[in-house]
């Protein structure tokens, strides 16, 4: 008898980054988000680089990784909507909600997303959660704002943390010269209510809570195979 051992979490991003290929639409441009399984997905879009004119990025890590493979990078403003959006999530319920920006890459992300008819999640199983929030909620923030922000989340349960720069050099800044701050402690009931209450305040430039662009198919990755959710 052969038992073969559980597929790993990177054996998991590379299925569903293989899988997203099927949702890519020939002729269009296509838009193309951020993080390890994406990373996945754009690998294996180097297959079908011929099919499409090229990709609109949310990341300068994104950008550099699709132009590496000979992948056409378009701005945003040069092109109208897109037909679909391929992204990864730090979790995702079952209405397809999402917590996103663990790559600090939230608000390119939510832009590509807002400018693309479908929005395509892909994901391993790890991710989905019944309830948003036990990922802290990354918030991108224009800097003399943030401890207003703490104190604002605080009032509401949440803690907050600057998010820190690996190698020790600081605040972490974003590809918009932003920073970003971390929100644990905080059960996402109404993600679409928390995403547009925050978004209101002050000194916020995304919450990184993706209600109003939710995503319309979810491809996870489970030991038994991809999934499609939607
Ligand atoms: C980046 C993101 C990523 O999509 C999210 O962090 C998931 O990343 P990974 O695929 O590496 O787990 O939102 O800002």
């Amino acid at each position: 008898m052969t038992s073969s051992a559980p597929l790993t979490q990177d054996q998991l991003k590379a299925l569903v980054g293989r899988a997203a290929l099927a949702y890519v639409v020939p002729g269009e441009i296509l838009g193309v988000g951020t993080g390890s399984t994406v990373n996945c997905f754009i690998d294996a879009l180097a297959e079908l680089k011929d099919k499409i004119p090229g990709a609109v990025s949310s990341s300068e890590a994104s950008t550099a990784r699709l132009k590496a493979l000979g992948i056409p990078v378009f701005d945003a403003n040069a092109v109208g909507e897109l037909a679909v959006y391929v992204d990864g999530a730090d979790e995702i319920d079952g209405q397809g909600h999402m917590v996103k920006g663990g790559g600090a890459a939230l608000t390119r992300e939510k832009i590509v997303a807002a400018q693309s008819r479908r929005f395509v999640c892909i994901a391993d199983a790890s991710k989905k959660v019944p309830v948003l929030g036990r990922f802290p909620i990354p918030v991108e923030v224009v800097p003399m704002s943030a401890q207003q922000l703490v104190r604002r989340f605080a009032a509401m349960g949440g803690q907050a943390t600057l998010r820190q720069a690996k190698g020790g050099s600081g605040a972490l800044v974003t590809d918009n010269g932003q920073h970003i701050l971390d929100v644990a402690g905080l059960a996402i009931a109404d993600p679409l209510g928390f995403e547009t209450q925050v978004s209101q305040w002050p000194g916020v430039v995304t919450v990184g809570v993706f209600a109003h662009q939710r995503a319309q198919v979810c491809l996870l990755g489970t030991p038994e195979g991809v999934q499609t959710l939607t």
